[in-house]
Parts: structure tokens; sequence; C-alpha cells
């Protein structure tokens, strides 16, 4: 039977529940939790294929299953799946896709049945990868635009779990943008400080030094922040600052940049029409995103495990 994706999933081989299986095969019912509810979380984690290895890279991948297994126990799931069940499943499925191009990964786990909102399984898992180049604003920049919506709150919605539901905030603040001519968003917290993006987080440069809201400003705890603190200071002898970081901060910024498995390291060359800086990519970003892609492609030497071969 024809499915409803796009013809250029169709030749895919998915982990669902237990099986590998054809792309179109992948189907959960829609009086399921997991429809009606959001009743999911999720995790998005970049494989890179590098030419000159003739490999799959996957990056951090142990750091994704981690918040994986985290964010199944907040939503209280009535059956965890561990990193150690998700790893193999997800590796074979890549093997068995033979891709020799970037990819994005996806594990769902996900209530499934005919639950109402409050049900806590049965639970399953799926594992989809499909092709995706590396983003074209990593090289443009993007135009940004502060949204009147609000970044969830914590007392709201558990921010930190990587929940389907929690990106109904992120499609409100990104179809906000788009319609008023942006390239995306930045969002502000309940308490007016800057937050994040609807799926990356924020860094700004000012007076030299890399600044990023603090893990309490209702951020997802993001593995590519991890990153890109390591490496500012192994790489760049330059010490982040986490702190609340007030909107007109943003227009006083020499660099701005986003960061995040599917944003990679994004220069933000304009806030609500302001340039930031000259509005040119800074000298600090470019060297940042070049690092950055050197290492996650397998350019330079893994010095740091930051790589699960496949
Ligand atoms: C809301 C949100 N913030 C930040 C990030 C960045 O997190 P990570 O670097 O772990 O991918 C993501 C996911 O990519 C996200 O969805």
């Amino acid at each position: 039977m024809a499915g409803k994706g796009p013809k250029d999933y169709d030749d895919l081989i998915v982990y669902f529940e237990g099986d590998y299986v054809p792309w179109n095969d992948a189907k959960v019912h829609v009086f399921a939790p997991a429809v009606k509810y959001g009743a999911g979380i999720f995790e998005g984690i970049r494989g890179y294929w590098s030419e000159t290895q003739g490999k799959m890279l996957i990056f951090r991948l142990p750091e994704h299953l981690a918040r994986l297994e985290y964010s199944q126990k907040v939503m209280r799931f009535d059956r965890i799946f561990r990193a150690d069940d998700v790893a193999g499943p997800l590796l074979e499925m890549m093997r068995r896709n033979k891709f020799d191009q970037h990819v994005h990964i996806r594990p769902t786990v996900y209530v499934d049945g005919d639950g109402e909102a409050g049900s806590e399984g049965p639970v399953d898992v799926s594992i989809t990868a499909v092709r995706r180049p590396k983003k074209a604003f990593t090289e443009t920049g993007c135009k940004v635009q502060v949204s009147s919506w609000q970044r969830l709150a914590d007392m709201a919605m558990p921010t930190r779990v990587k929940a389907n539901a929690n990106y109904n905030n992120s499609r409100m603040a990104s179809l906000q943008a788009k319609n008023d001519g942006y390239d995306t968003a930045l969002m502000l917290n309940a308490n007016g400080h800057v937050s994040e993006g609807p799926g990356m987080c924020f860094f700004m440069i000012r007076n030299g030094v890399p600044i990023t809201p603090s893990i309490t400003s209702n951020i997802l705890e993001s593995v590519t922040r991890a990153t890109v603190m390591e490496l500012l200071n192994d790489e760049m002898s330059l010490q982040t600052v986490e702190r609340e970081v007030d909107r007109s901060e943003l227009y006083a910024a020499e660099e701005a940049f986003f960061c995040g498995t599917a944003w990679e390291i994004t220069p933000v060359t304009h806030i609500d029409g302001l340039a930031v800086g000259n509005g040119e990519i800074g000298p600090i970003t470019a060297k940042l995103r070049d690092t950055y892609f050197d290492i996650a492609m397998g350019a330079v030497p893994d010095t740091r495990g930051w790589i699960t071969e496949v």
C-alpha cells in the first residue's frame, strides 16, 4: 500500500516495535494516546557520512540515549527503554539502511493502546533515520524574531524533557516568525529573560565573552550547548558565562549563534531587524562552527569519544 510519506522516504527501513519494517508499515493507530495527546518523547541525533573514511559517524549517541531514558522517567511511562535497549536496534537500523549521506536519527518512545491522557502504557519504541544535509543557515546565517510566544514554563511542562507535546510551543513561535518574514524565532521565558529558539539553544558574544542563558531559563538541556562550551574552552580559551540574559542585551551583542543537533552551529546575523555586530558572521562563531563540523564529520581525530561508528 502506498504511504503518505514523501517519496524520498519510501526506500527506508524503520525499527518499529521490535522489528525492522519498510517505512510505510511503521504505523500507530489514531486512537493511541501518542496521537490524541502527544504522549511521546523523542531524541534527534545526527549521523554524518564521512566521505574520506567511508563511514557513518553518530555524534554523541550515549548522551542522547541518556536523555531519552530521563524523558521517559519524567513522563511516568510504565516501561522504560534504557540506553542499552535502544543502542543496538538503532545501530542495526542504520546498517540495514546502508546510508551514504548525512542523516537525522529519531528514536520515539510513545504511549500506544486506546487509553486516555493519564495512561502510562502500553509503551513502545520506534527509530527512524532520514537523509538530511547540514543546515544551509550554518553557512548563510539567519534572521531572528524575538517571539511574542513565551517559551514553555517548567511549571507547566517539563522543559528539560524532549516531549512531543512541547513542540507545539516551538511550532507557534516558528510559524509566527516565518509569517512575519524572519527565518526563525527566539523565545523569552515567563520572567522576560531570553530562553531559546524553537529547537536550539542560544549564545551571544559580548566584549569577547560567550554568554548563554542558564539551565534554569526553561531551556532544553542541550547536548550541543554542552559541546559548544567545551569547544570554546578547549579550542579557543573562551569560558562561557551561563546566566540570565535580557532582551535589550541581544541588541548589544557582537556575535550570536544558535546551537543544536538539527541547527548545528547557525550564526545569527540579525535580531528583530537589527544587525548583530556588523550583520556578518563573526570570527568566533565561524571558527566554532568549523571546529564543530571537523569533529562531527571526522575530519580531525575524535579525542573526546564523541563519535560512535556505525
Ligand atoms: C527545544 C530545543 N532546544 C534545544 C535543542 C538542542 O538540543 P540538542 O543540542 O541536545 O540537540 C533542541 C533539540 O535539538 C530542542 O528541541
